[in-house]
């Protein structure tokens, strides 16, 4: 059974602890409202300012290396020819998705050597695991949209030491526009295990097939 008494001392004292709190509060407006109170408030006004601007500088130094890795995957791009944007930004302006002009985007970004008008288009799908490209074509230039998947693009590039080419991951959330001029291998390898990667690839020329106009198999690790 409980102990009155020993309630009744633990209800005294939790009274005496809500009075003694209780003054405590009323001497601290008391305090607050003197002058005297005024170089404390502006001490703790300027460590929260101090506060909001450690957090505002970790945030920015925080960008700042996203801003570095942007800038040198933006290098990447540059050196495969190519602009990627994520999906969801092309589309923010537009509810029902994306639609875009590849011609036009690639003049807008100083993606060069592409087709400049249409004469050839091709349409299509990668599986899984799949590749196109993987040839030269020695005359058309040629203009390229890919997405829908992870998605890799190489292209020929002779400044690239050892290797002689440029390469670019395009994420599944990415639509990306590339230019292989006349005279430059490209090839497209679907990275991902699900998705489909789609490609529209248009040519200002006829293209043939036959083996004076095109190289196939360019790169044998493909
Ligand atoms: C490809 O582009 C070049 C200029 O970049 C142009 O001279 C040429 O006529 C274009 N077409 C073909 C089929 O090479
Ligand atoms: C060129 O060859 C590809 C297969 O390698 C074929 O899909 C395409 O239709 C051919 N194009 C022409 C113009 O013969
Ligand atoms: C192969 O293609 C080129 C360029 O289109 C053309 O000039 C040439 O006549 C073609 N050769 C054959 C055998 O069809």
């Amino acid at each position: 059974m409980a102990n009155p008494r020993r309630n009744s001392y633990s209800n005294n004292t939790e009274n005496t602890f809500q009075l003694q709190y209780h003054s405590r509060l009323s001497s601290l407006k008391h305090f607050l409202k003197k002058p005297l109170a005024f170089p404390l408030l502006l001490s703790i006004f300027l460590l929260l300012a101090w506060i909001c601007l450690r957090l505002q500088h970790s945030s920015s130094s925080l960008s700042s290396s996203n801003l570095h890795e942007i800038k040198s995957s933006q290098e990447e791009d540059e050196k495969a020819n190519l602009i990627k944007f994520k999906s969801g930004f092309l589309s923010s302006k537009d509810k029902r998705g994306w639609l875009l002009d590849p011609v036009s985007i690639a003049l807008e970004y100083g993606i060069k050597g592409g087709a400049v008008s249409c004469f050839s288009i091709h349409v299509g799908e990668i599986k899984p695991g799949g590749v196109r490209g993987n040839h030269r074509h020695h005359t058309c230039n040629e203009t390229i949209v890919i997405w829908g998947a992870k998605t890799l693009f190489r292209l020929e590039n002779n400044q690239i030491v050892d290797k002689g080419y440029a390469e670019v991951i395009v994420s599944a959330d990415e639509v990306a526009v590339a230019a292989s001029p006349s005279g430059t291998a490209h090839a497209i390898v679907n990275m991902d295990r699900t998705h489909t990667a789609y490609i529209l690839g248009c040519q200002d020329s006829m293209i043939n097939n036959n083996s004076s106009a095109t190289d196939f198999s360019v790169w044998k690790d493909l």
